[in-house]
């Protein structure tokens, strides 16, 4: 056990001493349009990862607190950001906690909150992470170095409950969920190795291919799944509901909340919780006056999200599906 406690240490300390591809921030113009912060403004950038919208903060005179559960992009940003003095401070831990995280540094209530959620291309593209279905590694998939991996997941469910995972946090369709959850079970009930090469070769045999696929023209066929796996595994979709729930008790009134997605759960859980702090409460039956004549507690800065130019996209693919919307709490 120890001996085992110990290589899981070595690998640990491989990964975080390992050489980062760096990650493009997106949206960044949408992004400062929106903030339109005054100098001496406090934000909390919730997902710090390697820097770039903190930077930003920084650059246009914002104090900001930036917090991330990834020791690894706390530590790359935090060299970077390092000019700015005391006027930047990271944070340790997950943005479901923003609220004690802010009361630990003696911050009542910020001008702007600015979250950028899922995952780093740091993280994405680093293999001994357990992301990438391009190249082997342990099939880890955790932000932190806590609580189960996804390997640990595939032991611990049965085939129906991974296929309803994969439904659901992968949007496939029944019958394609179906049938990676039998592949994958049937990878890991086959010979080593097991890691996310095999493991999205798996899948991707499994899996009905389209001409497209064929030729190569669209993502990898195991996209869904590992996109599935890694929502779960770092319960992705709770931090945000969790997030979205404590805005009210985290802005100062008049202060924005920006919050950029990258899949449509995640845009879904923004859009309605930006829609039901921005909505009259509807009148309890119709005909009745609406229960409270006070306005909604917040306004949506943009009706619709903000997206990435084709420039972006040409320039960042993984500004591809990006989407920026934004709130501000009435003063
Ligand atoms: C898309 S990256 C952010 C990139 C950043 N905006 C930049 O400009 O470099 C998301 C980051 O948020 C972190 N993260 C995701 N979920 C988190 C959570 N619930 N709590 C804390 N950090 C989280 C990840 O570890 C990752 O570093």
């Amino acid at each position: 056990m120890a001996e085992k406690m110990s290589e899981l240490k070595k690998e640990e300390a491989a990964i975080y001493a390992s050489p980062l591809p760096p990650h493009t921030p997106v949206l960044l113009e949408q992004t400062r349009a929106l903030a339109s912060v005054e100098p001496g403004d406090v934000w909390l950038d919730c997902t710090l990862g390697a820097g770039g919208h903190a930077e930003l903060l920084l650059e246009a005179g914002a104090v900001v607190y930036a917090i991330d559960r990834d020791p690894q992009a706390r530590a790359l940003a935090a060299t970077r950001l390092a000019p700015f003095g005391a006027r930047f401070t990271p944070l340790a831990g997950d943005f479901r906690q923003a609220r004690a995280l802010l009361d630990a540094v003696g911050v009542a209530e910020v001008d702007g909150l600015l979250a950028d959620v899922g995952v780093s291309s740091m993280q994405l593209d680093e293999p001994a992470r357990g992301f990438s279905f391009r190249a082997a590694g342990p099939v880890d998939m955790r932000m932190s170095s806590e609580g189960p991996t996804a390997l640990d997941l595939i032991d611990a469910l049965e085939e129906r409950d991974l296929s309803r995972l994969l439904m659901r946090y992968g949007e496939e369709p029944p019958p394609r969920a179906r049938l990676a959850a039998r592949a994958i079970k049937a990878w890991r009930g086959g010979p080593p190795p097991h890691d996310t090469a095999t493991l999205a070769a798996a899948i991707a045999e499994a899996l009905p291919r389209s001409r497209a696929q064929n030729q190569r023209r669209t993502t990898h066929p195991a996209t869904k799944a590992f996109q599935a796996l890694r929502v779960a595994v770092n319960d992705e979709l709770g931090a945000l509901d969790a997030l979205l729930a404590a805005l009210p008790t985290l802005l100062r009134p008049g202060g924005r909340a920006l919050l950029i997605s990258f899949h449509s759960l995640e845009d879904r859980a923004v859009k309605q919780a930006f829609q039901g702090y921005s909505r009259p409460t509807p009148p309890p039956r119709r005909g009745l006056p609406p229960p409270s004549e006070a306005p909604p507690p917040f306004e949506l800065l943009h009706r619709k999200p903000l997206v990435a130019t084709e420039a972006e996209i040409e320039a960042n693919p993984r500004a591809r599906t990006a989407k920026l919307r934004g709130v501000r709490r009435r003063a």
